[in-house]
């Protein structure tokens, strides 16, 4: 696994993906919630983003407006966002031996650049070892969904808080079935660092498979 973070006082790095409409951000709070309750200390963050920088970075990878990025600026940017998060939250917190809960990670450059854009796998590995030298997810939680259930729920979401932050939603189905195949396939490579859960269940159920699936390894 290379966690290579890992020691004596180190805590946990647990990363949440999944397509977009999954659910993970909400099962993400749910489980921090619980791990707090068991007076556990809890760092949530989220990639891109995390840090006042990668807010920043975020904005314009969001930003509908932004039609002529090129795939490659794009994976720079969220390397560059987490890069910072790395640094200033993440890396901090687990040497303070806390558990990080992380809204995405490097699993979804691989899926969206990697499988879905068809940028190299490689390249993508190679600016995972500068942006994060050598973090890895201790446990990495994939909310599987499938497309229609991913997209109608997406676009729900969209209708109710307006038009930010849809340039990525708009796009077409083929492109979103390939991530969700390319996670799949990541969760194949690593069966010991993926927990697949079922995301279609109620909130509450999958909220129940995620803490019963992370009691042993937290
Ligand atoms: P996010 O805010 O997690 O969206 P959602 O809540 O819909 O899951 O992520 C924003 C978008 O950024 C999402 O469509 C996935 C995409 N993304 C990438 O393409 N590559 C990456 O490395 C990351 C971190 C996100």
């Amino acid at each position: 696994m290379g966690s290579a973070h890992r020691n004596e006082a180190s805590g946990r790095f647990i990363t949440f993906e999944g397509i977009d409409g999954c659910g993970k951000t909400t099962q993400l709070r749910l489980l921090a919630q619980r791990l707090r309750e068991q007076g556990r200390a809890v760092v949530e963050t989220v990639e891109p983003g995390g840090t006042e920088i990668g807010r920043q970075i975020r904005k314009i990878l969001l930003d509908p407006a932004n039609t002529a990025i090129q795939p490659r600026t794009e994976l720079l940017l969220y390397f560059a966002s987490r890069a910072q998060n790395v640094n200033e939250v993440i890396r901090p917190a687990l040497d303070a031996g806390q558990i990080v809960l992380c809204d995405r990670f490097t699993d979804s450059t691989l899926a969206y650049q990697g499988y879905g854009r068809g940028l190299d796998p490689e390249v993508v590995l190679v600016l995972d070892r500068i942006a994060c030298r050598g973090l890895k997810p201790d446990t990495t939680v994939l909310i599987d969904i499938d497309l229609e259930t991913s997209l109608a729920r997406a676009r729900r979401r969209n209708e109710r808080f307006g038009q930010e932050e849809s340039r990525i939603d708009d796009e077409h189905a083929d492109f979103h079935a390939r991530v969700r195949d390319g996670y799949r396939a990541l969760a194949r490579q690593e069966p010991g660092r993926f927990v697949v859960i079922d995301g279609r269940a109620s909130i509450g159920d999958v909220a129940l498979r995620v803490a019963e699936a992370l009691h042993a390894r937290v």
